[in-house]
């Protein structure tokens, strides 16, 4: 029955804009660069593009694989390809997981329009000192719980529309803007006078603030910011049709995730040295800055350059819509799952989610503790695990010829017999060793 209503993206683009808007959010733009401050700039970014390139691609394919051929929402992806196994645990923990994340991601979500909102009024023009106004926010729980609603029920709305097509569209627009303003940014900061120390904070190595849970922080990074490790992109595989080139797929997306992250770098930390009144104490200030950076910085930057208010509408609109295709993938992962394993509506579906995420979110709102406790849970802790069952599920459980028909297209497309051994390789053994000794030493030190 469920295969009948199954419906698959449009176009190559709408998927490519799907699975992007999915993994490009508040992900690349607000939690890389205070990631990548609090774990020393370079460093980080250094271990971050390794894990992208040695577990990022290779785990996306894999969510793809299953989803493709399974046809199913996450936890029934499971259940379909290993019955009977408790491998639909792995998909339930993804279930989890998305709704884990949605609780704090809403509030961020939330950030963005109360931004954007200061910007076309105007307010945010006057603020003086934005550490303090973006303080004032974080002190006033129940303006923030106001935007958090607002932003789920948006999302809820999408989801129960079904506007998929919709969705598609709009994220081939909004998506290149969003590209192209950042650009825009990127060369505005970097061109500031004494930009250069923020450059070099971002692409050189300093030993000295490397922390020793570097390689953790950086791997939960890559896997949030790919929106891999709970299943999100079996769910979004799974209206894949049969022609899409998963390898191409995944290598494009994850390119596009990783430069808009790095771009992200780019305009803050240099805005960040240059427009800094303490530029003895930036580096500690960016290390313990926490999850505020992109929230001060970035007015501070709007504010040097001419027409401000109209470059921060546009970017903080923009801005919410990337977080809206994130957020719209991930309530599709939990909506789908109570759809299809438990025949609950698809508008039951939804408002339970709904109700579910504003708990949280009105939680998190109150409680900085409980946010952050939400976002290194989710990053550090579920999404590695559940890409390492994932790798261990295609390399090891899957029957190869399932995974080379998929990776081929049934042998429509032509790989290279090494390239299709390396990739196994890289599943079978470089992905979770990697991950595995990651976690292991991240949680020892
Ligand atoms: N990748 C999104 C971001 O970087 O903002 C967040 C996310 C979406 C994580 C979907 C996980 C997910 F399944």
């Amino acid at each position: 029955m469920e295969n009948i209503k199954r419906v698959t993206f449009a176009s190559k683009i709408g998927v490519i804009a799907a699975a992007a808007g999915s993994a490009v959010g508040l992900g690349n733009i607000w939690r890389f660069p205070s990631q990548a401050a609090d774990g020393g700039g370079a460093i980080f970014i250094f271990v971050y593009i390794a894990c992208i390139l040695f577990f990022g691609i290779p785990v996306m394919m894999s969510e793809f694989i299953i989803g493709r051929s399974a046809r199913a929402n996450t936890a029934g992806a499971f259940h379909k390809l290993a019955p009977g196994t408790p491998w639909k645990w792995i998909g339930r923990l993804g279930v989890l997981t998305g709704f884990i994340i949605m609780g704090f991601y809403m509030v961020v979500a939330g950030w963005t329009l109360i931004y954007f909102f200061q910007s076309v009024t105007g307010n945010l023009h006057s603020v003086t000192n934005f550490s303090s106004h973006f303080n004032s926010i974080l002190n006033n729980p129940l303006q923030q719980t106001i935007w958090m609603i607002v932003f789920t029920l948006l999302t809820a709305f999408f989801i129960i529309s079904g506007v998929r097509k919709g969705i598609e569209q709009s994220a081939k627009i909004f998506m290149p803007l969003l590209f192209l303003l950042l650009i825009i940014l990127a060369v505005r900061s970097a061109t500031l006078e004494g930009a250069v120390n923020g450059l070099n904070f971002l692409f050189k190595p300093n030993l000295e603030h490397v922390k020793q849970t570097v390689f953790l922080d950086a791997m939960g990074q890559a896997f949030f910011s790919l929106s891999i490790g709970m299943g999100c992109l079996i769910t979004y595989g799974s209206y894949f049709n049969n022609s899409v080139n998963l390898t191409k797929t995944a290598v494009q997306v994850s390119t596009l995730d990783s430069l808009v992250a790095i771009l992200s770098g780019i305009i803050i930390f240099p805005a960040a040295f240059a427009l800094t009144s303490n530029p003895d104490t930036i580096v500690d200030e960016l290390v313990t800055g926490g999850p505020g950076l992109l929230f001060i910085t970035l007015p501070e930057l709007f504010n040097q350059m001419p027409a401000s208010m109209a470059w921060s509408s546009m970017f903080f609109c923009l801005l919410a819509l990337a977080a809206l295709t994130s957020t719209i993938s991930l309530m599709e992962v939990v909506t789908l799952y109570l759809y299809e394993e438990y025949k609950i509506s698809r508008k039951k579906s939804t408002l339970l989610v709904t109700i579910g995420v504003i708990i949280l979110g009105i939680i998190s709102s109150y409680s900085s503790g409980f946010f952050n406790f939400l976002d290194m849970a989710s990053a550090k802790y579920m999404l590695p695990v559940g890409g390492l069952f994932i790798s261990i599920f295609v390399g090891w459980y899957l029957n190869q010829q399932l995974v080379t028909a998929q990776i081929t297209n049934e042998g429509r497309l032509k790989f290279s017999i090494l390239f299709l051994k390396f990739y196994i390789f890289l599943l079978r053994y470089i992905a979770p060793i990697a991950i595995l000794s990651i976690f292991i030493y991240g949680l020892a030190s």
